[in-house]
Order: C-alpha cells, then sequence, then structure tokens
C-alpha cells in the first residue's frame, strides 16, 4: 500500500474555503508531527498526545478566523486532547469547523512503529456532524468509481460484491482493510470465504479511509468500526474527492450507548458523507514514525528537519515534503 503522487481530480467548489486555512491546517499538522516526533519510541504516548496538542493548540490559537473544535480525539481514551467546543484564532476572519486527532495511533507512536500521523479537518461554519457522546461508528469506505455502489443498511458481503462490480473485477481480487480488533474476527472470517484478501492493521483506520479512497493504493474498500472524530477526518477527504463513505454509530459500551440515548441521537440512522460534511471541507495528516501514508520528519543536515505532510482540499490532493530549520528536535528514535 502507498499513496499516489497524481493529482485526483476534484470538483473545486465555488464556495470552498479560504486559501489561508489550508495553509494553517499543514502548519498545524506539521507542528504537531514535529512535538510527537521527540516522544516516537519513548513508550510514553500520553506525553506524545500531550506535545502535539499544545503545538497545534499555539498555532491555530494564532489564526487569522475563528474555529470552533467540534470534535477531537481523546475522549475516549482519555488523552490531551483539543476540547470540543473550544475556539481557537484571533477571532476575525473566516469562521470554521475543526475535527482534529493530534496523534491518530497513539500506541504506534508511542512504541516507534510505523503508522502514526497528525491528522486535522476544516469545514465551513456550522458544517461538521456531531456524534455527541457516541465515539465508534460502523464505515464504510471506497474511491469515487464505487461510490453509489454502496448501502450500510445491506450486509459486508452484499457490499463487497457491489463494489467489485463498480471496480469491474471478481470478487476474489477485491481486498478489504479492518482494524485488527476481536469484533472484527468474524467479519475478517466471512469476507477470506469469500475469497476476498483482508488487511488488518492493529490501528490507523484514518490511513485506511485514506487508502480506500484513493487509487492505486492496493486497497478497494475500508470496512468495520473505528473511533468517530477518524470517521468525521476521513469523510472531510472523502468528501472533497468525491469518494463514498456511509456511517452509523456503534457504542462499544452501555454506558456509551445509554449517553447517545439520553442525547437524543439515533443510533439506527446511516449517514453518508453529504450528512457528516455539509459544505467545503479540507483534509491534512502528516507523519510522525513514517509508513506507507507518509514518511517520518528526517534529518536533512545538522539542525534541519523535513516532513512529509498530505492535503486534500477543494481541487486536488498534495503530499508535501518540506524542510525547516530545527535546532532543538530531540527524537527517542529516529
Ligand atoms: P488512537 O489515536 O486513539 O491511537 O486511534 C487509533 C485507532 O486505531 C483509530 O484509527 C481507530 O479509529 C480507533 O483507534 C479505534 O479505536 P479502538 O482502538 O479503541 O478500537
Amino acid at each position: 500500500m502507498s499513496l499516489v503522487e497524481e493529482p485526483v481530480s476534484a470538483a473545486r467548489d465555488a464556495d470552498g474555503l479560504p486559501a489561508s486555512l489550508e495553509q494553517l491546517a499543514l502548519s498545524a499538522v506539521r507542528a504537531a508531527a514535529l512535538a510527537a516526533y521527540k516522544h516516537a519510541g519513548s513508550g510514553d504516548g500520553k506525553a506524545a498526545d500531550g506535545a502535539a496538542t499544545e503545538a497545534m493548540r499555539a498555532i491555530l490559537g494564532e489564526a487569522h478566523g475563528l474555529g470552533r473544535v467540534i470534535i477531537g480525539e481523546g475522549e475516549k481514551d482519555n488523552a490531551p486532547m483539543l476540547f470540543n467546543g473550544e475556539e481557537l484564532g484571533d477571532g476575525d476572519g473566516p469562521r470554521f469547523d475543526i475535527a482534529v486527532d493530534p496523534v491518530e495511533c497513539t500506541d504506534l507512536c508511542a512504541n516507534g512503529l510505523p503508522g502514526s500521523l497528525t491528522t486535522i479537518a476544516f469545514a465551513g461554519e456550522g458544517c461538521l456532524w456531531s456524534p455527541g457522546p457516541g465515539l465508534y461508528q460502523d464505515k464504510l469506505v471506497v474511491g469515487r468509481a464505487a461510490s453509489d455502489a454502496i448501502d450500510l443498511r445491506e450486509s459486508s458481503e452484499w457490499n463487497v460484491e457491489r463494489v467489485a462490480k463498480a471496480l469491474g473485477k471478481p470478487v476474489d481480487e477485491m481486498r478489504v482493510l479492518l482494524l485488527d480488533k476481536p469484533r472484527h474476527v468474524e467479519l475478517a472470517k466471512r469476507l477470506r470465504a469469500m475469497g476476498v484478501t483482508v488487511i488488518m492493521p492493529s490501528a490507523g483506520d484514518v490511513a485506511g479511509a485514506m487508502f480506500a479512497l484513493l487509487p492505486g493504493t492496493g486497497v478497494d474498500m475500508l470496512l468495520g468500526v473505528g473511533g468517530t472524530p477518524e470517521g468525521i477526518m476521513a469523510a472531510c477527504a472523502v468528501k472533497v474527492l468525491g469518494g463514498g463513505m456511509q456511517t452509523r454509530l456503534a457504542p462499544q459500551r452501555d454506558d456509551e450507548r445509554e449517553a447517545i440515548i439520553a442525547a437524543g441521537i439515533s443510533l439506527d440512522e446511516i449517514l453518508g458523507v453529504d450528512d457528516l460534511i455539509r459544505g467545503p471541507a479540507i483534509f491534512a495528516a502528516c507523519g510522525i514514525t513514517g509508513g506507507t501514508m507518509l514518511g517520518a520528519p528526517r534529518r536533512m543536515a545538522p539542525g534541519w528537519i523535513s516532513t512529509q505532510s498530505l492535503i486534500i482540499s477543494p481541487g486536488s490532493y498534495r503530499r508535501i515534503v518540506e524542510s525547516t530549520p530545527a535546532p532543538d528536535l530531540n527524537p527517542a528514535g529516529g
């Protein structure tokens, strides 16, 4: 699996977000990745999360505009976080919604293993759906060619067959990514019985969604249950690039289920990408520990460091390698 470099054509939204927000998203993920990288391999995921969160908060706090955090990762793992409802920026200029996970795949970062990223997404004010106290959701993501083929009301088998047909390939050539979790053991068995290749990383369904969304990565679909912040951020990328995505809340504990019901949020409703993201959006990520999606920060010369980021915004997606002075960088690994 790797990301292809060619730009994917995507409709440029006439009401798109200001270009300044694209640079802001890139600056935020890059600062967070450099901060977290100092803790990569340290065994201390909370320290990585805390450093990345503070770096993002500083960048977003200086922004021209006013961003409001609609969904921040951290609650489910009791990690340092940008709080839901937190407002950042100088208060003038564009108003926008934020979905954020300063360290996606914290354990991989703590253990110095490939796959951890910093991630953020912006949408117009009032455009991001909030899951309230919902921490987990069932997700189905495909690229543009199969965007009309999916229906989460139907079985996974039905969806795999429909997507295979839309992609013009036999079912036994399908490649589906699921997180390697006990909750997915049965589903993996059923898919393998169909001849499907099942790819099961221990963590990282934002990257999984990107692989399913983008052509040429060797992943045709993302299926299974993962976090809601990760789902909303991925939905921003899907929205921009015109892929297919459907979700349904999937609480993993009784207290989560009860809180969702108490908040008056439906457990049965299936939300498509236009329900999750009701306007223009931007998605950005930066690699912390490297991997097939984005490389880790690398020393280029004494006091210089390069990072790899991904930006998906109306018009195209780009992978950006940027080198800057970073005299105080003292990573635990690499
Ligand atoms: P973290 O940032 O919490 O480490 O997320 C990693 C991740 O694998 C996500 O990609 C995924 O959405 C979520 O965890 C699934 O949660 P859980 O590991 O609790 O099943």
